[in-house]
């Protein structure tokens, strides 16, 4: 009976994988899977179990699957230098929950990243960390807006004594100031937790900052940003035994039952690649972003972060206010497939959420498709000439993507390294 609507969903499901390779895709949360990985999602795991831990599960049928979660924790601890990896979050919310939950009660003191200064949803009142406790108060910042002041933040945090301080957030430019932190946090025994949802890769390619040797109790993360995906949350500690059995609780049964296997395959393949190619690919990353903002200040546009260099993660952030604003400007590009948010900008009320001043571009997905410091110069353009010049550049988009179609920094089929950036065609 239903037939019919199945092929619909099956013809949606290709209009998106047709349309997207077609696009400059800019959202800074996103990535793609390599084709190994990618290949490794239509598996048996897809319909499985395993409750518990590699070897004392609650299901039997989970050897192999035992064997693939004891590898890829075995290599995240390599990655990041550290003794403690719980990798049955489901996403980074979820990897959040589990220690917001066993960690946070009512009227603990949480510090964390404003809404406009960057601090994802769930760090607050309406997200994850508001069903723990109510008392949320932001961090101070420098007046730029995207840095936290650290004087200012170590005065809060010896007056107000805070349970945990939550680092790392949605809109990130700049590495935290997590040592200075550790620092102030000593004295009143306040817990930092980094959070490292976009940054992750960049932080296991060595080229942003090391959070846990900086003094940081916990971070957590999503794994599919800057990391190679699939799309899941970790968190990784040095933390001592007691503490850790907690967050062990807090990740199973606490905030997951199934921890979709399918992609646990597809991420245990995921760090393998992020360990043979995660230098170069966040080294690119960050040059590429760098690349961007500045070919965007050439033409003309607001962007942030001009006095120390625009940014140092994968992320640009522009003012557009001069343009019509964050809401008008994105819904502009996607009509010419070049796809990437609207976002609040640290100098904004928070009632300003659903028409923003600003749009935040990532390059981490192009990056990983080839493109280098050229092409970012071209994706500039087609902006400008878009946004400023009023120009229907979709054609442009579609034929200068069409030279990037390969996911690089992987592997093929028969263990060829894909890494050079393919070679610039002009395009028109
Ligand atoms: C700083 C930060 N933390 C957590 C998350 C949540 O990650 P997920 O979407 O995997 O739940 C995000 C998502 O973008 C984020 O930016």
């Amino acid at each position: 009976m239903y037939a019919k609507k199945i092929s619909e969903i099956e013809k949606l499901i290709q209009k998106q994988d047709e349309w997207r390779c077609q696009c400059i895709n800019l959202i800074a949360s996103e990535n793609v899977l390599s084709q190994r990985a990618r290949a490794a999602g239509c598996s048996d795991f897809a319909h499985r179990y395993a409750e518990g831990h590699p070897g004392e599960r609650y299901y039997r049928g989970t050897s192999y699957i035992d064997e693939i979660e004891s590898q890829l924790k075995t290599n995240l601890k390599i990655i990041f230098e550290c003794d403690h990896c719980e990798v049955r979050p489901i996403s980074g919310t979820n990897a959040n929950e589990a220690v917001f939950s066993r960690f946070v009660g009512p009227g603990d003191v949480v510090m964390v990243n404003s809404t406009p200064g960057g601090g994802h949803i769930s760090h607050h009142r309406r997200g994850s960390l508001g069903k723990f406790t109510h008392n949320i108060i932001d961090f101070p910042v420098t007046t730029d807006g995207y840095r936290i002041d650290v004087e200012k933040a170590a005065y809060l945090i010896e007056k107000t004594r805070p349970k945990l301080i939550v680092v790392g957030k949605s809109l990130f430019l700049f590495p935290e100031p997590v040592a200075e932190l550790a620092e102030a946090c000593r004295h009143s025994k306040t817990l930092i937790m980094y959070d490292g949802a976009h940054v992750l890769g960049l932080i296991a390619g060595k080229r942003f900052q090391r959070p846990l040797a900086e003094g940081a109790w916990l971070m957590t993360a999503s794994t599919h940003k800057t990391f190679f995906g699939s799309q899941r949350g970790v968190i990784l500690s040095n933390m001592e035994e007691e503490s850790w059995r907690k967050i062990d609780r807090g990740a199973f049964p606490g905030s997951s039952s199934n921890h979709h296997l399918d992609t646990l395959a597809q991420m245990a393949i995921c760090a393998y690649e992020m360990m043979d190619f995660g230098d170069t690919y966040a080294e690119d990353t960050i040059r590429n972003a760098r690349s961007l903002a500045a070919a965007l200040d050439r033409l003309g546009f607001d962007v942030q972060g001009r006095e120390f260099g625009y940014t140092e993660s994968h992320q640009v952030a522009v003012n557009v206010k001069a343009q019509g604003g964050g809401e008008k400007v994105s819904r502009t590009l996607e009509a010419n497939d070049i796809i990437l948010n609207m976002n609040m900008l640290p100098h904004e009320p928070l009632s300003n959420h659903d028409r923003p001043d600003g749009i935040r571009l990532g390059v981490q997905e192009m990056t990983r498709f080839g493109m280098g410091e050229a092409e970012m110069g071209q994706i500039a353009e087609l902006i400008h000439a878009c946004i400023v010049g009023k120009k229907d550049v979709k054609e442009d988009v579609n034929r200068f993507r069409s030279q990037f179609r390969e996911v690089r920094y992987s592997y093929d089929n028969f263990g060829e390294r894909r890494t050079e950036p393919l070679k610039l065609m002009k395009s028109a």
